[in-house]
């Protein structure tokens, strides 16, 4: 089955100065690394990276898939974010923070410089922070978190981010996986003009035992927190009379630069480990090659810092190439939808980067509203997280883009570091929903599970990556056994596991690469992984329920809502169903978080399973989706189950 795309060439003056210009140059990098992919990958790191020392081994594949980089080879990260562009660059803006309310901060490189080193000796002096120890981040979109990551990058600390919107026991969960002996975090920080609060969060999550000593609060909003002496220090109190010159520590090429907790179809959340030289060479190569960021342009990424897009798309990918990137605290709706076209405007930027999810609501919040504003210096448009449905990606080309920008439809993942599939804006033709091809030096490949042959053109098959890549991820933390299991286990080419990313997809007439979604019991909430797994274990803490089967259903606005199947212990009916509906988010809510809550609930009277047990999600799937199940069902132990269900879902 081919589908017919519509093709949008890229724009010529701006291929004539894009870093790659056409499909021959595109090519001919893809063909180096096919026939020398050493050769690629030592050339590009012996460019791009201020080494220390370096490196004698491009790649070691000898304990796959437990691979090495450049070894040898000797860095800090943070130097190669902040110290190496003081030469040319110490009074260029680094960081653009635009607070909620409105406030605007330019911070220079040489800003930037002495804020990481004050807050790398406070980290060191003050609280005995060294190489290799973890430092979990939960912070706001603010500038000081920027610091915190660098700052534990330049004395070899391993930082591990927690999004904001993540519940105190999620927190204590990450915090205990990685047995983290600090945490830095605000008070608070401001969402559409109001305080909101973080530390409080913090506190819950350290109740009890825990492995933190010690906990540094930024003061953002100034709102009053509870302060435990002894283990809470303020930040803006310490940092004071620290000195701004810090030594960087000399890190492996390997050593861990952090860790990054992400869901999976089973069990607790991972905590994705990436490490240092291979890591940033791509988040840099990746800016430079997808965005193609020049000297004097402005870039923004609307992420969070709590996801890998703000890692590598926010801080470390824009720093390392010596670029301005923008940093937002607010939310893109307020005090309208109008927000990121007055940004666009007010600062100038010229590549835009957000999520599908972001699109569509800001086109329905704001259909008109890019119009009202001087877009015209944008060039290059990005989305990450999830297909572009039409209707988003022709509004964000037309109205945002002016039918002028080129449309960068990334796809990655957490594990992988920095984009692999994507289209370069001055070279790829694009055609919309569609990720194209893999970008120079990765061996993406759609492969057939059953054969490891590469599949058919039209044939949804397994993205794989078939060889290692500098930015791949290293390792779960704490558990190697589940890395190799939950990576490498599926997929085999010529009896060689393969990188298995989670995701189907398919090759249309010229090999473009569609992604066609999770093969998984994943689902892609708002552009944001989340565990059906996970959903369940929380709902399942509610005493009077006793099942429960979690499932992904199309949404509007977020791409997919979570449905929730739930059959109760009481079978007297449900006694009060907004009781339990609301006793039911209030534990989703403290077990995750609010991104966790349920779209729909529906109390059903059984759930559909095999003989064996196992819960058939397909069906589920099905159902909630309103469609007619085509499925047999004659082999499910209680085949009426389904027919209740669909009556009470679909009516
Ligand atoms: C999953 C990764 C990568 C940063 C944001 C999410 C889906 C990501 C695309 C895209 C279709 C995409 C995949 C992937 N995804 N980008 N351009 N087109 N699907 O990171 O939480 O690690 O989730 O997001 O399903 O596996 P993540």
């Amino acid at each position: 089955m081919s589908e017919v795309k519509q093709i949008f060439k890229p724009n010529r003056e701006f291929a004539a100065n894009a870093r790659i210009k056409n499909m021959c140059e595109y090519q001919a990098l893809q063909d180096w690394a096919i026939e020398d992919y050493e050769g690629f990958w030592g050339s590009y790191a012996k460019e791009k990276i201020t080494w220390a020392e370096p490196f004698t081994n491009v790649l070691d594949e000898s304990s796959a898939p437990f691979v090495k980089w450049f070894d040898g080879g000797k860095l800090n990260v943070s130097v190669q974010c902040v110290d190496r562009h003081l030469e040319t660059r110490k009074n260029k803006a680094a960081i653009i923070f635009e607070g909620d309310r409105g406030d605007v901060q330019a911070i220079t490189y040489l800003d930037l410089f002495k804020n990481v080193n004050r807050f790398a000796n406070l980290l060191k002096e003050d609280f005995g922070v060294t190489k290799g120890d973890r430092v979990v981040i939960y912070m706001p979109m603010i500038p000081e978190t920027a610091y915190a990551m660098l700052a534990c990058a330049r004395i070899g600390a391993i930082h591990s981010i927690v999004f904001g919107g993540f519940s105190a026991e999620a927190l204590r969960d990450r915090i205990e996986d990685a047995e983290a002996k600090v945490v830095i975090t605000a008070d608070g920080s401001f969402r559409k003009t109001k305080p909101y609060m973080l530390k409080p969060v913090v506190d819950v999550a350290l109740e009890g035992e825990t492995p933190v000593e010690k906990v540094l609060v930024v003061e953002r909003n100034n709102e009053d927190v509870a302060w435990k002496s002894g283990r809470d220090y303020s930040y803006n109190e310490l940092i004071k009379d620290k000195s701004s010159q810090c030594e960087a520590e000399i890190m492996d090429a390997e050593d861990p630069l952090f860790l990054l907790y992400t869901s999976g179809s089973t069990g607790k959340p991972k905590g994705v480990q990436h490490n240092s030289a291979g890591y940033i060479l791509w988040a840099q190569m990746t800016m430079e090659w997808v965005f193609d960021v020049k000297e004097n342009d402005t870039y923004w990424c609307t992420a969070d810092v709590g996801w890998i897009t703000g890692h590598t798309y926010i801080v470390y990918g824009p720093l390392a190439m010596g670029a301005t990137t923008v940093m937002f605290e607010g939310v893109i709706t307020f005090p309208d939808a109008g927000r990121p076209w007055a940004m666009v405007e007010n600062h100038r930027i010229n590549q835009f980067y957000t999520a599908p999810t972001a699109i569509r609501v800001l086109h329905k919040m704001g259909e008109d509203a890019p119009a009202k504003y001087d877009l015209s210096s944008l060039k290059v448009l990005g989305t990450v997280g999830e297909p572009i449905d039409p209707p988003a990606w022709k509004w964000y080309y037309e109205e945002v883009g002016n039918s002028n920008c080129a449309i960068v439809d990334t796809y990655w993942q957490t594990e992988t570091g920095g984009h692999v599939v994507s289209p370069l804006p001055g070279a790829t033709p694009i055609k919309p929903g569609c990720a194209t091809l893999p970008l120079p030096g990765i061996m993406a490949e759609i492969l057939d599970p059953a054969t490891g042959e590469v599949s058919e053109v039209g044939e949804t098959g397994y993205m794989c990556i078939t060889k290692p890549w500098p930015a791949q991820i290293r390792g779960v933390w704490g558990d190697e056994e589940r890395y190799v299991k939950s990576y490498f286990g599926d997929v085999k080419k010529d009896d060689k596991a393969v990188y298995f990313t989670g995701d189907g997809a398919r090759y249309d007439e010229d090999g473009y690469i569609t992604i066609t979604g999770r093969t998984d019991d994943v689902i892609n909430v708002s552009g944001h992984r989340m565990g059906t797994a996970e959903v369940e274990a929380a709902i399942k803490k509610h005493a009077n329920v006793a099942e429960v089967a979690v499932v992904g259903k199309p949404h509007e606005l977020k791409g997919e809502g979570i449905f929730a199947y739930i059959v109760l212990k009481s079978d007297d009916g449900v006694a009060d169903e907004v009781e339990e509906v609301k006793a039911i988010n209030g534990i989703i809510k403290k077990e995750i978080g609010n991104i966790a809550l349920c779209d729909d609930i529906v109390f059903a009277p059984g759930l559909p399973k095999t003989r064996s047990g196992k819960i058939m999600r397909r069906i589920l799937r099905t159902i909630a989706k309103g469609e007619k199940i085509t499925q047999d069902i004659s082999t499910l132990e209680d085949p009426t189950v389904v027919a209740k269900l669909e009556e009470m879902v679909n009516g």
